[in-house]
């Protein structure tokens, strides 16, 4: 059974990131989910030097720079990014489904498309994500891994935040969905 572990977080635009453990390495291929602008993505592959598959469930990106440099430097370093790829559906997709090299799934900061903070829908989003990425996954050996604000998790054990589990985003509960259960989490440093 694929066993997801949780990547706790601090800001939201903190920029990447080396963690305090040695969490990837060269030999990995990491599959990035609604990555956005793909900083997070480029960052990624400029701390650790794994390679990237990354994608955002947008493909209108239309003409911001900073997402069209991220992609291209990605590209230029031999990764792929490809658009319009929806996380509760990658079951669907036969150019990820093919790969047979991706050691980690990581949706980073995954949050609906709508401007208005809904808890539910944004649980729902972690439902469905976690939903797909069984049927992903199958019986390969790929982690997953889930970045979230400081108290968004609902576990307070490992948040500093005490924040109650009916106003959090109750991973543990979306995540058992897919049949999933955490395994381990880390802090990001910031790295302004
Ligand atoms: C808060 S932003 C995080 C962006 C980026 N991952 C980062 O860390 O900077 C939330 C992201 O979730 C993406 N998203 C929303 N619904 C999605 C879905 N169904 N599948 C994939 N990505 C989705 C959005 O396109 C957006 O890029």
């Amino acid at each position: 059974m694929p066993l997801p572990s949780m990547t706790s977080s601090q800001p939201m635009n903190c920029h990447l990131m080396k963690t305090t453990k040695n969490l990837f390495f060269e030999s990995d291929c990491i599959l990035t989910l609604g990555d956005g602008n793909f900083t997070f993505s480029r960052y990624l592959y400029q701390s650790f030097k794994c390679k990237i598959i990354a994608t955002d469930v947008v493909d209108n990106h239309k003409s911001n720079s900073l997402i069209k440099d991220n992609r291209e430097y990605l590209i230029d370093n031999g990764h792929n990014v490809y658009l319009g790829v929806d996380a509760t559906k990658l079951e669907e997709y036969p150019l990820l489904m093919c790969r047979n090299d991706i050691s980690y799934i990581i949706f980073n900061f995954p949050h609906v498309l709508t401007k208005k903070m809904k808890i539910g829908l944004n649980r729902q989003l972690l439902k469905e994500f976690f939903e797909s990425a069984q049927r992903f996954i199958g019986d390969k050996s790929i982690k997953v891994m889930v970045s979230l604000c400081s108290g968004q998790s609902g576990v307070n054990d490992i948040e500093e935040t005490d924040r109650k589990w009916s106003d959090s985003w109750q991973l543990p509960e979306m995540a058992t969905n897919g049949n999933f259960v955490i395994i381990d989490y880390n802090d990001f440093i910031e790295k302004r």
